[in-house]
């Protein structure tokens, strides 16, 4: 069985055209705000080699309030722990009649280097890989920004933590962009930003002056799951420099959005006042992430032509 070049996949912000990118949007806000979903006869299956609470369910969520068949592999239960190979899991999977695959891996790129092995009429849905991207965190991101009546080319958002490992960050930073925003700053430890250049993006040396006049403020978790240096950062000293704390809000616009991806270290990269405060839009971002995924379904196979 040969790869169907008609397949959609979403791969990263740019495997997605501008027209993807609003359509996603609309849809996601429409299904938020009640529109009819389209029931759609398909199997989807998730597999996730990297721990996720909020991915792993939604994706669950969305394709099931479709109408979809989700299967869930339980990894330590399937043939990859007797060392089979991820491209064979997904052409046996494939095979069975699976017509897409929700992947979760700790290698950056993985998900774009296992297409061109992609066997028959199967769509790959990145759902985070590595250091790389993220790309439904930076739609449902996105979306729960314009639902709340942000103005894109009017706003500053400022992105902090460990922008170097984040997956969100690299998505967001692109997507973002491509969505017009006024300003874009990123800020943390100089450990923690990013190698080389990043067009487009201020780069702020402390939290007060990344937050300040700041419309939204999305923080991240360090990610020691991705470093060498065991016991680094000092949560107490990183909390000092780098957490989310009330009187940071004050610096911002009134009502700036705080945001969190999740999961979240609270004490850590912020504070549980601000985390369950009334600007946060935490679990926001958690419930659109539903009807965003829903919407990413919805345009996977409407681009199929059957
Ligand atoms: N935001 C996010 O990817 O969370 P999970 O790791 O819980 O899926």
């Amino acid at each position: 069985m040969q790869a169907d070049s008609q397949v959609r996949h979403l791969l990263g912000i740019n495997s997605l055209t501008d027209g993807d990118v609003r359509l996603l949007l609309d849809r996601a806000q429409a299904l938020a705000s009640g529109a009819q979903p389209t029931l759609l006869d398909r199997t989807t299956a998730n597999l996730f080699f990297e721990p996720s609470t909020r991915t792993r369910v939604s994706f669950e969520l969305a394709a099931s309030r479709l109408g979809m068949t989700v299967i869930n592999i339980e990894l330590n239960q399937s043939s990859s722990s007797k060392g089979e190979s991820l491209e064979d899991t997904l052409a046996t999977l494939t095979s069975m009649g699976v017509e897409c695959l929700v992947l979760r891996h700790p290698e950056t790129n993985r998900c774009e280097r296992l297409v061109p092995g992609l066997i028959g009429n199967v769509s790959l849905l990145n759902g985070g890989d590595g250091s790389g991207e993220h790309p439904s965190q930076a739609l449902l991101d996105a979306a729960t920004l314009e639902i709340t009546g942000l103005n894109w080319p009017q706003a500053t958002i400022a992105i902090v933590g460990d922008i170097r490992h984040s997956r969100v960050a690299r998505s967001g930073i692109k997507l973002f962009r491509r969505l017009g925003l006024g300003r874009l700053r990123i800020a943390g430890p100089g450990q923690l930003m990013p190698e080389g250049e990043t067009d487009g993006v201020e780069v702020c040396n402390s939290l007060e002056e990344a937050v300040r006049d700041a419309d939204a403020v999305m923080m991240l978790r360090v990610q020691r799951e991705r470093m060498d240096a065991a016991g680094w950062p000092d949560q107490d000293l990183y909390h000092q420099d780098w957490g989310l704390r009330e009187d940071h809000l004050r610096l911002a616009r009134p009502g700036c959005r705080v945001m969190h991806p999740g999961p979240i270290n609270r004490g850590m990269e912020i504070d549980s006042v601000v985390a369950d405060g009334p600007q946060s839009l935490i679990l926001h971002q958690v419930r659109m992430g539903v009807f965003t995924r829903m919407a990413i379904f919805e345009w996977l196979f409407d681009g199929i032509k059957n």
